[in-house]
């Protein structure tokens, strides 16, 4: 059974794919099989007759093992809008039981499965739940991805603070420098490290064209296997 990893951030567009291709590397460097997943994606493009989304498909290519698209992301909605409103407009319904489902298959094909959140930690995924409770439902290890501009210390401290409300494990956050030129950028991830109370992870600095072959490698000694 694979070790798995739930990437959640602090916003939408803040490096939560690049966190995950990173992830995904660092155990594969470590001779591990891994799966990159997505379950629910909105903003796809149709390719080849399905809806398919860039991170999705990047996960996808990352994955150690070639893995069904469907298995990669079963949720994929066209508008680029929060998903519980794509899917109503798709006429679907996102359900995390399915998802779940989904998981335990590929958790019987890889050493480790990174998943992929949607958005941020309360991002409604239907009626009645969110990715909260899609986390707390697959119950793996969260990683929060803190995107590094202004407002950003609120934002972690609010999502650290739901997280621990759950009672969910926490492996870490990594500061993901998505600003090339952030103000006082040392100061505010001095700042973090100490409200956080969860070790930080990474680093990951600015980079003008991101790149797997150069990022900095993950600090971190306690991520399992
Ligand atoms: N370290 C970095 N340096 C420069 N640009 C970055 C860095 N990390 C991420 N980015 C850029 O920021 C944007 C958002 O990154 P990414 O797609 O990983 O975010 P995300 O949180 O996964 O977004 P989404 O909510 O859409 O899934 C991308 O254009 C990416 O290239
Ligand atoms: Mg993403």
């Amino acid at each position: 059974m694979a070790q798995g990893y739930f990437v959640t951030g602090t916003d939408t567009g803040i490096g939560k794919t690049w966190t995950s291709l990173i992830l995904m590397q660092y155990f594969q460097q470590k001779g591990k099989t891994v799966i990159g997943m997505k379950p629910i994606a909105a903003g796809c493009e149709m390719l080849g007759g399905q809806l398919k989304n860039e991170d999705a498909l990047q996960l996808q290519e990352q994955s150690s093992i070639e893995i069904a698209y469907d298995l990669i992301n079963p949720y994929a909605f066209s508008q680029p809008v929060s998903p519980h409103i794509a899917a109503k407009k798709a006429g679907q319904k996102v359900d995390i039981m399915q998802i779940q489902q989904v998981y335990l298959q590929l958790e019987a094909l890889a050493d480790v499965v990174v998943v992929e959140g949607v958005g941020g930690w309360m991002v409604p995924l239907n009626d009645k739940q969110d990715v909260s409770h899609l986390a707390e439902l697959l119950n793996l290890p969260i990683i929060v991805v803190v995107g590094m501009r202004l407002g950003c210390i609120n934002q972690a401290r609010l999502t650290f603070a739901a997280i621990r409300q759950l009672g969910l494990r926490c492996e870490g956050w990594v500061a993901s420098c998505v600003e090339e030129n952030m103000q006082e950028l040392d100061a505010n991830i001095k700042t973090l490290e100490a409200v956080v109370g969860m070790p930080l992870l990474a680093i990951f600095p600015y980079e003008e064209k991101i790149n797997l072959n150069n990022h900095k490698k993950i600090s971190n000694k306690t991520l399992q296997p």
